[in-house]
Order: structure tokens, then sequence, then C-alpha cells
């Protein structure tokens, strides 16, 4: 007999026809194929056998306001009924609300903003604008592991050129070769395994000294910008030190270079703060965001010090779709929303109790090598010898799936794939984030028994 699933909105399908459609008009150009998925519910998402799960991926750390969210959902649809489509070229009242709302969040002098779709889309307007204030630079500079999207720019400047040789064998980007040259990589400071065998806070940071000597001796020509995420999500759940940070800033100022930070993970509230730039209170040239601004509408942009030259109105960063007043109205309700329900106070919080609770445990089973945060940007690496630091890969991937059998969707990553991410929405209640927890503990026994 031929189960079908049902649609919540009308219509069902066998899994039959839901294969062969995915498998033969559809083009995965994307990871692994995960669970399918039919509801959402602020922290809650159902499979399409009605398996609840907790979802500590936020769905790619984008929905801080939790699953279809009734505030964010009303403005989104109040504006669509009466104007929803605009050409850039038009002002409209939910942009001016919106860029007015950014302009009063946003940290320090940046104060001038340009709109776009996505992260990639926001990185690429970063470029621009880099290139329109440094005219003679030739070159950016971006971390090892670094992911700043995946349009051909972004890519460039990301870890997809690289990793493409060796063990670790999933770089994709020779690919895409002619177009990823680019870009110049300078070690990221990864404390926990130190390319340089220094210990952070007592260390030299020769990471941020190997960036000065690349702009000063290894580059063959002038650096536009150093693009850096204050978190790197997708290369393991790196937090920058705030030493490393203030010492990029003193080197950008040195050379006349711009800092840029892609916040694309790390603003509107994850960390415990608006911006990253604010939890480390290092002020950079020019931020990227997108993701969580949207909630799960597509929308990004950046942010940039007024005392740069901006953006002209000659169409260097127009897209059709950028200023559209149903996702702008969508964005400005869940600004609204995260400030009004104090979601960045409740992600120090619930940031807080998760990461002490993992210390905890982590003295029972070692192999829980590292926990890194701060807020709910959790990234939790695992070793197989707490000694030797070998990365635990089959082992998270065990842990990935065991999970998902007992109702937790964590996030996996990192460069070597060993990094298991809680990452949940920032509404999560503390009962939610025990469940979470108690699963974590349950699997991290079952898989390193
Ligand atoms: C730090 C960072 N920058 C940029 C991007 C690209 O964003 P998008 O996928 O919206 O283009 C991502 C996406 O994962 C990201 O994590």
């Amino acid at each position: 007999m031929t189960k079908y699933y049902l649609d919540p909105l009308g219509g069902k399908m066998s899994k039959e026809e839901i294969d062969y459609i995915i498998n033969n008009y559809y083009m995965h150009g994307d990871g692994p194929k995960s669970i399918f998925l039919i509801k959402g519910k602020d922290c809650i998402v159902t499979d399409i056998d009605g398996n609840e799960y907790i979802d500590c991926q936020s769905q790619a750390w984008t929905l801080n306001s939790g699953h279809s969210n009734k505030t964010i959902l009303e403005a989104a649809f109040n504006q669509a009924k009466i104007l929803s489509h605009v050409r850039p070229i038009h002002d409209t009242f939910p942009r001016v609300k919106l860029i007015k709302k950014l302009a009063e969040i946003a940290p320090g002098n940046l104060k001038r903003i340009a709109l776009t779709l996505t992260g990639s889309l926001a990185s690429e307007s970063a470029f621009k604008l880099a290139m329109i204030n440094r005219p003679d630079a030739l070159y950016f500079i971006t971390l090892y592991n670094a992911w700043h999207g995946n349009s051909l720019a972004s890519a460039a400047a990301s870890w997809v050129p690289t990793q493409t040789r060796g063990k670790d064998n999933f770089g994709f980007g020779m690919k895409f070769k002619p177009f990823m040259n680019n870009f110049v990589r300078v070690p990221n400071p990864y404390c926990y395994r130190c390319y340089f065998g220094e210990k952070y806070p007592n260390c030299k940071l020769t990471c941020a000294k190997v960036l000065e000597l690349t702009i000063e001796k290894a580059v063959s020509g002038p650096v536009a910008g150093v693009y850096i995420e204050p978190i790197q999500g997708n290369g393991g759940q790196i937090p920058c030190p705030l030493k490393y940070l203030q010492e990029v800033r003193r080197i950008c100022d040195k050379y006349g270079i711009l800092l840029m930070f892609d916040e694309v993970q790390t603003a509107f509230g994850r960390m415990g703060t608006m911006f990253g730039a604010e939890y480390y209170n290092v002020m950079p040239d020019i931020i990227t965001f997108a993701k969580a601004m949207g909630n799960g509408w597509p929308i990004g942009g950046i942010l940039a010090d007024n005392r740069l030259e901006t953006l002209q109105s000659t169409g260097e960063d127009a897209y059709t779709n950028a200023n559209n007043a149903m996702i702008q109205s969508a964005a400005l309700a869940n600004i609204n929303f995260i400030i009004e329900n104090k979601l960045k106070e409740n992600a120090a919080k619930m940031g807080d109790y998760i990461t002490k609770r993992l210390i905890e445990l982590q003295k029972d089973i070692p192999q829980i090598g590292d926990i890194r945060g701060p807020g709910l940007h959790i990234g939790v690496e695992l070793v197989r010898d707490p000694k030797t630091k070998e990365p635990a890969i089959e082992e998270t991937n065990m842990f990935y799936n065991e999970s998902l059998k007992r109702g937790v969707l964590f996030g996996l990553a990192g460069a070597i794939r060993n990094v298991i991410k809680i990452k949940p929405p920032l509404t999560i209640s503390k009962e939610l984030a025990d469940r979470v927890l108690n699963v974590f503990e349950d699997v991290a026994r079952i898989v390193f028994k």
C-alpha cells in the first residue's frame, strides 16, 4: 500500500513521487540532504512523519525570533496588502522606517546603510564599497576557513578555493577557478589549535603578526580591506579573541586599510549584543549583515562608517528585489521584536546557562574538547582524546544522527567537521534548553562510552 504524506495546507504526495521530483528535477547544489520539514513554531520544527525537533540550527542561524513569528508575519502581510514589490529607485515608508531603525541601533559611526538580499550579496556590497574607498588597492585579506558567501566573489573570499587537496577534501572552488584568485588568506585565531603553539591570552598574537607581515611583504600591492567574522561560524564556531581584533584594528589603521566585519551570523542578538562589534567594543569600518535580520525573509545589507565615500546612485549596487516593502516590514517588526522581548538579553542568559552545564559535563566526558560561545552562538568541538585533540569526525556525525532520533536538530560544522553547534532561536526557554542539554548529555555518553 502506498503511503501518502499530507501537506498541512492541503493535498498529499507519496514518498516515491517526492523522491522522483527531487531526484530528477531539483539540483541540490546545497549541503547533504536532511529531514523533510512541514511545520515550524517558535523553537520546534515538525518533519513529514510528524516527529518534532528542537531546532538548534534556527534554520541556518536565521530565525532568532522563532519560527512562524506572528508579529513579524502580520507586519509583512499587512504591508503586502497595500504595496509589496517596489523598484529600488522608489522610496517607501517601510524602507525609510527600516533605515531609521538600523541607524538607531548601528554601533559607533556606522550610520550609512545599504540594503540587499542575502549575506553573499552583502559581502559583495562591502567589497564594492571598500574598492570605492581604496581605489588603488588590489587585494582583500580574509582568514583561513572563513565563510563569506557563495556568490563568486564571496566564495573566493571564503575557504572555497582552499581545502581542495589532501584528506579534508571538501573544497569545491577549483571548479570555479577563474574567479577564485582575488583574496589572500592569513591564519585565523584558532586558539584551541593554535598554528603557532601559543596560548591566549599570554601569547604573542603571532596570527595578527602574520597578518601585518602579509600586508607589508606578501601581497603585490595595496590591500583594500581585511574581512573577518567576529566568530567564524561555518569554519567551526571559532571566536576571535578580543586582543586579536584590537590588534587587527591597529594594523588596519596603520596601513590605511578598511576593517570589515562579516556579521551575517553574529548580528541581531545572537552573541548577547545587537552586533559583534559591540560585544568586543572594536569598531570596524564596514559591517555586513543578513540572516537574522529578516527572521527568514531574505534581506541583508551593510553598515558603513559615515566618513567613507558612499555607493553612488548609478546602479552600481542595484538589485531588482532589494527594495521589497513586505520584507522590509518583516525586518523592522523583527528588530522591534528582538528589542521589545529582550532577546539579546535572553541569548546572553540562556547561552551562559547552556555553556555552564556543558563545562560541567566536560569534566566527565573529556572528549568534549572545547566549548565556545558567547551567547547562543555555541560550538562544541569533539575530539577522540583531549591530549592529542584528534578530531572525532565520525563520532560528530553519529552525535548529530543520534540527537535527531531524540528530537534535537543540532548544527554540524567546522573545517574539520567535528563541531556541534547549539544555536536555537533566541526565544528559547530554560525548560527547552534543559531538554536540549539532556539529549546532548545522553548522546555524548552513547557516542563516547
Ligand atoms: C558569516 C557568513 N557570511 C556570509 C554568508 C552568506 O550568506 P547567504 O547564505 O545569505 O548568502 C554566510 C552564510 O552562511 C555566513 O555564515
